[in-house]
């Protein structure tokens, strides 16, 4: 059997599609424009490309986008006074700050110096607080889509078994907390769970967010089980991206799986351009 494969490039510019219809009628009723600002501190390669693509990405839906950048030796109290200016800001309706920041800055306290209602990515201890407990919260982006995606596939979740890899915060936690609101029997799996093989067999749903390239494999998949490949690894002498999954033998096995790329990474920035529209939305009551 040959696993269906989930093009996740396609579902994200479905949602973009929305979105963008969305926007264009917040602005002809209500002669509102939704507006992202995007914090970047440091000159991080990766997150110059990521910042640079969600920049692009909110143009094209009609969102005014805003960015600042700020050099890698900012302090902790420019971060948090630059923060506090965009809380008050009107125009700005979600703020991200990209991860990771500098070694000197205490991340926790940055992210909670956001405003919860503009935290579109979900790390407020306030919007974690209020998606483990079942209230409306804004979700984090990455796991939004994935669950996006497997409701697309499976209909209703409900009674499945699914195994997370990986306990983060951005992803692994509130993945599962996604999954558990959905009604899946959901176990988090890690770098020191033990017969990991066995866990994640029995998942009718496999979410791999660990960033170990490759590291499922075919013979860790129940035959049909559906895998959400959240990897995206560079490794030398290998080209292109990996995924946490080894493709080429889960394909053979799962019976729905996600590329590396054009599966979750598309999804992810789809799903900030939403949070951010529903913050907007949410502003304007
Ligand atoms: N760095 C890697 N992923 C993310 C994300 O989803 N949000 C932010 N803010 N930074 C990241």
């Amino acid at each position: 059997m040959t696993a269906q494969i989930i093009d996740g490039k396609a579902f994200a510019a479905k949602v973009r599609g929305k979105v963008a219809e969305h926007v264009t009628r917040l602005k002809a009723d209500h002669g509102i424009t939704p507006g992202l600002a995007v914090v970047l501190v440091g000159e991080d390669p990766a997150s110059q490309v990521y910042v640079r693509s969600k920049g692009k990405m909110t143009v094209e839906v009609g969102m005014n986008s805003y960015e600042h950048k700020r050099p890698a030796e900012t302090s902790e109290a420019d971060l948090l006074a630059l923060i506090d200016q965009l809380n008050t800001d009107p125009a700005v309706h979600g703020i991200l700050v990209q991860l990771p920041l500098p070694g000197h800055l205490n991340e926790d306290l940055v992210i909670n110096s956001i405003d919860p209602a503009k935290d579109v990515d979900g790390f407020h201890i306030s919007n974690v607080g209020l998606l483990a407990t079942g209230q409306k919260a804004m979700v984090p982006c990455t796991p939004l889509g994935c669950l996006m995606m497997l409701r697309d596939h499976h209909g209703s979740l409900s009674g499945l078994e699914a195994v997370v890899i990986g306990r983060s915060n951005i992803v692994g936690k509130p993945m599962a907390q996604l999954l558990l609101r959905d009604s899946c029997t959901v176990t988090i799996a890690h770098s020191r769970t033990k017969n990991i093989e066995e866990v994640v067999k029995r998942a009718d749903i496999v979410v791999a967010a660990v960033g170990r390239p490759e590291m499922v494999t075919g013979d860790w998949i129940k035959p049909g089980a559906t895998v959400i490949d959240v990897g995206i690894n560079r490794v030398e002498g290998r080209n292109g991206l990996l995924g946490d999954c080894h493709f080429e033998s889960c394909v053979e096995v799962a019976g729905a799986i996600t590329p590396v790329p054009g599966g979750v990474g598309p999804m992810t920035i789809a799903c900030l351009l939403a949070n951010t529209l529903t913050a907007c939305s949410r502003a304007h009551g």
